[in-house]
């Protein structure tokens, strides 16, 4: 069987898993997952995201607000992360970032993703970036403030990933390098320093092929694992152990 499954990033308090998420969740370890970190995207769920990580052993949280979710931001948002993140399960700030496909305002998306960035930095913790149709504005705050970050879902050009392991960040990588039009993520997780990688499954989205289109869960990054096996000539083990060792290293658990 396969062991040391590390689900880099996901999103378990979605509705999709409103009717069976505790036998979903209890079922991972026994398929070899061993490390999970939940994310939440906006305060309201942030709560719901620490009781998660309070029941499940294998279960981290990270606290912050997704771009896509900043109507009805409260003032005090900064100030109430940061008091999230004193909960021992909480070993970063996100998700945050930029995500131009939406249309909510670039200059409240940037000034909130400046915000959490320098909050990640203040409080010396790993910073979870979301970057959709926005690589520019993304990394001209990344060159500028040099977070502990990993760009997660990455789905720039292979001359972007150089930059940001040049900058010491981390990059993860889900189901799209399985789908048939992935060439730019295949490109990617062919070059990616392999000490930089770490898998996700974005659950409840991003399925891998054969599941492409429904739900995912993070027992479903074996098939992301194969790919990059493939392509990068190891084992699906020697895949998982090393991708699990950097999300350790990189979310410091
Ligand atoms: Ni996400």
């Amino acid at each position: 069987m396969l062991t040391n499954i590390f689900d880099a990033h996901a999103h378990y308090d979605d509705a999709r898993f409103d009717a069976d998420r505790d036998s979903v969740l209890r079922s991972l370890p026994q398929k070899g997952v061993c490390g999970i970190v939940n994310n939440s995207v906006d305060l309201e769920n942030a709560e719901r995201i620490l009781a998660l990580a309070e029941q499940y052993n294998h279960m981290y949280a990270a606290v912050g607000c997704h771009p896509e979710n900043l109507e009805n931001l409260p003032g005090d948002y900064l100030e109430r992360i940061a008091s999230l993140t004193q909960h021992p399960k909480v070993i970063a700030v996100g998700e945050t970032g930029l995500d131009y496909h939406w249309d909510v305002p670039h200059d409240l998306q940037k000034r909130v993703f400046e915000e959490q960035l320098k909050l990640s930095l203040d409080l010396k913790m790993p910073l979870i970036v979301h970057d959709r149709e926005a690589h520019e504005d993304v990394y001209h705050l990344l060159r500028q403030y040099r977070p502990h970050a990993l760009i997660h879902c990455f789905s720039g050009s292979v001359e972007f990933m150089h930059e940001t392991v040049a900058m010491g960040m981390y990059i993860s990588l889900g189901g799209v390098v399985t789908f048939k039009n992935a060439r730019k993520s295949v490109e990617v997780a062919s070059e990616i320093p392999l000490e930089r990688l770490l898998l996700e499954t974005d659950a409840p989205y991003m399925a891998p092929v054969p599941f492409r289109g429904k739900r995912c869960d993070s027992s479903m990054i074996v098939f992301v694992a194969e790919k990059i096996a493939e392509l990068r000539n190891m084992t699906v083990q020697e895949v998982l152990d090393l991708t699990a060792e950097n999300a350790e290293r990189f979310y410091r658990i």
